[in-house]
């Protein structure tokens, strides 16, 4: 009897110091999520046709426009209509950028173009496109061709041009190039192969004010940031590549996303499946969440409850 009351003083000291071991992991896990394990669907539904990286809107709410394998930008018309070409740059043609089995979208895409980041200038409908190999152009209201408007800086050629984003006030437009050393399918291989050990760290660069022109920590991640949007109420939303420490096993699910508030507080999460990686997550009307991918074959929508 004493030895019993003794294994269940021991078993409940064990417990506590489990408790206080894992009470801040807990704790910091406790922000309300979003399940993306099961999502609706806007498939690319062409052919080995992939990757819709970028997910954006024009000024009237249609879309999204999302950029794919095969360089071009196409636009979302609904489900009856499905997807439509909305713009291409000058090397696009459909011969020798669709892909097949002999040719995939990685032998064609340093000629056919891989646009990443879209965004509209709401003003004027022109559409800018971070072209990962054609750098930064602009497409007038409406589509068709666009004009490439940037390829490199002070002199230094762009070698991966990904994000752009734009001051709905200023006109201003501000893009980014990932690297000045290596093109994006070098980068695809190194995250391929390797556990690539990049920083979880989301950087905040201010361009006005007192402290414009300085960078600082806005927010330490439990995972790889990629492209970032603002969430409509002060906040962001953060897609994750990956997890910092994502197990290969294990239950399938892993966070997607991240919602940090003004001051880089995490508010909010979204979990799915393993097997998705998403690059951009924009929050619409009604809850609706908007993922992009540079994998899949369509666009996922997730609804909020
Ligand atoms: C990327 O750069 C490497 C090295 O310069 C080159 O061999 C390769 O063809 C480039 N890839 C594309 C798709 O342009």
């Amino acid at each position: 009897m004493a030895s019993g009351r003794r294994d269940l003083a021991a078993a409940t000291i064990t417990l506590a110091v489990l408790l206080v071991l894992f009470l801040p992991i807990t704790a910091a896990a406790t922000v309300p999520s979003i399940d993306a394990t099961r999502t609706r669907h806007l498939p690319l539904r062409h052919g080995l046709l992939r990757g819709p990286e970028s997910v954006t809107f024009d000024a009237k709410g249609n879309g999204p426009y999302s950029g794919v394998s095969d360089g071009r930008v196409l636009k979302w018309n609904g489900h009856k209509l499905g997807w439509s070409t909305y713009t291409y740059n000058p090397d696009y043609s459909s011969e020798a950028c669709t892909a097949s089995l002999l040719r995939p979208d990685t032998a064609t895409e340093g000629h056919c173009g891989r646009p990443l980041g879209l965004r509209f200038h709401l003003k004027s409908g022109y559409l800018y496109v971070a072209d990962a190999y054609k750098g930064l152009m602009r497409v007038t209201p409406g589509g068709g061709e666009a004009t490439v408007l940037v390829t490199e800086v002070d002199g230094v050629s762009l070698r991966f041009t990904n994000g752009v984003d734009i001051d709905q006030v200023t006109g201003e437009v501000y893009f980014t190039d990932s690297s000045r050393n290596y093109n994006r399918s070098q980068h695809e291989m190194v995250t391929r192969t390797g556990d690539s050990d990049g920083p979880c760290k989301l950087l905040r660069y201010w361009i006005k004010g007192s402290k414009a022109g300085t960078m600082e920590l806005f927010a330490d991640l439990p995972g790889y940031p990629d492209n970032v949007r603002p969430d409509k109420k002060g906040g962001y939303w953060v897609a994750l590549h990956h997890e910092k420490d994502e197990l290969p096993f294990g239950v399938d699910s892993h966070l997607l996303a991240l919602r940090i508030d003004v001051d880089g507080k995490i508010i909010e999460e979204m979990r799915g499946s393993k097997s998705v990686r998403p690059t951009e997550v924009v929050e619409r009307k009604g809850g609706r969440l908007f993922m992009g991918s540079v994998e899949l074959t369509y666009v996922s929508v997730v609804t909020r409850k």
